[in-house]
């Protein structure tokens, strides 16, 4: 079918896989300038003005995994690698949404166990009696039973992507690790009713087209409330040094792509399209059917030595305090008017 006429369709049924590649295979300006300006419309017409803003605190940089792409793999060497305690957690989100406005809070690391469930229940317990905030957590792979106290501890959604619905692609990047396990326990988070974060990376090592659409199919089948989805990038201290990024297009087209079956979903901008595209990256993301942003919260001292992966992008954050742009919800033109202005 023509490109235009596939635009339209997803108004009125839901798109087939072949009509998803098409969508994703596209290298024409024309087509593309078509399908993130129908994102955007969707965007509009669905979530009018809603947008959020997310702050992320990335508390402890060990990890026991040892993923092929990531910087913070167990077998990297030469990262620094810090934990925050327990109350440097806690104050870091405590001034974030009581001192500066924050709703939204991601709590990261890597799969790092020695922070135990209880420790970790601990944390959230201690920041929702200080403050009203929506807690995601980032924390990996762990048993069902641990983000079941969590839950109860007050933790509202998790940020946990599949990281590619190739089997075969994830179990070579995923070192002892199951694909069937790690949706296993997706689905258990949603059964629990926690809010779903999740998603994949662009741009792995014989990622094909056809497998990116799936990956956007298993995300709308998950039911997922937030679509994650990033460009690769390359890390010196991992086997993927030299492997090329994933590209900036592919992203875009995979925001509008997901906009277009997810019309109602939390799309983020990632950092890491961020850190391919810098300052023009929020603009395009958010130009293409995105509608949130992630702010870094993590203290001065550790942020550097955070490196999933290099250069990580952190933004002219001063402009958007300054003018408030970190609220959970805003007028989208006004986000709009004051990126203007704020990035001239
Ligand atoms: N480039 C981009 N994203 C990466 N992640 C890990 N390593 C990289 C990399 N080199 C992503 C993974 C993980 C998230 C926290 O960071 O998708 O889920």
């Amino acid at each position: 079918a023509a490109f235009l006429e596939i635009l339209k369709a997803c108004h009125t049924r839901e798109l087939k896989r072949e009509e998803i590649i098409r969508l994703l295979s596209t290298s024409e300006d024309a087509e593309m300038t078509a399908m993130f300006s129908e994102a955007n419309t969707i965007r509009q017409a669905r979530l009018r003005d809603f947008f959020c803003i997310h702050g992320i605190v990335e508390f402890s940089n060990y990890c026991v995994r040892n993923c092929l792409y990531c910087g913070l793999r167990r077998d990297s060497k030469n990262v620094r690698r810090y934990r925050m305690t327990p109350d440097e957690i806690v104050n870091s989100v405590y001034d974030a949404v009581n001192h500066r406005g924050y709703k939204l809070i991601v709590l990261q690391s890597g799969d790092d166990l020695s922070y135990t469930n209880e420790i970790l229940s601990g944390i959230i317990r201690k920041i929702k009696e200080k403050c009203k905030v929506f807690i995601f957590m980032s924390v990996g792979e762990r048993t069902s039973e641990g983000y079941r106290k969590m839950k109860d501890a007050g933790a509202n959604g998790v940020l946990f992507r599949f990281e590619t619905s190739n089997k075969a692609l994830y179990h070579s990047l995923h070192p002892g690790q199951s694909f069937d396990d790690r949706i296993a326990l997706l689905m258990e988070m949603k059964k629990m009713g926690y809010f779903i974060a999740t998603g994949f990376l662009i741009g792995l090592p014989g990622q094909t087209v056809e497998d990116i659409a799936d990956d956007i199919i298993t995300i709308k089948s998950i039911g997922a409330n937030m679509v994650t989805a990033g460009p690769f990038i390359p890390t010196d201290t991992t086997p993927m040094a030299v492997h090329p990024a994933g590209s900036a297009a592919m992203t875009l087209k995979v925001t509008a792509v997901s906009r277009l079956l997810m019309p109602k979903a939390k799309i983020p901008v990632t950092t890491a399209l961020e850190t391919i595209e810098n300052e023009e990256g929020r603009r395009l993301g958010l130009s293409s059917g995105a509608n949130s942003l992630m702010f870094n919260l993590t203290p001065e001292k550790y942020r550097g030595d955070y490196r999933i992966y290099p250069n990580k992008y952190h933004g002219k954050e001063e402009i958007w305090e300054k003018y408030g742009l970190y609220k959970e919800t805003l007028s989208y033109k006004m986000l709009e008017k004051k990126m203007a202005e704020a990035f001239k």
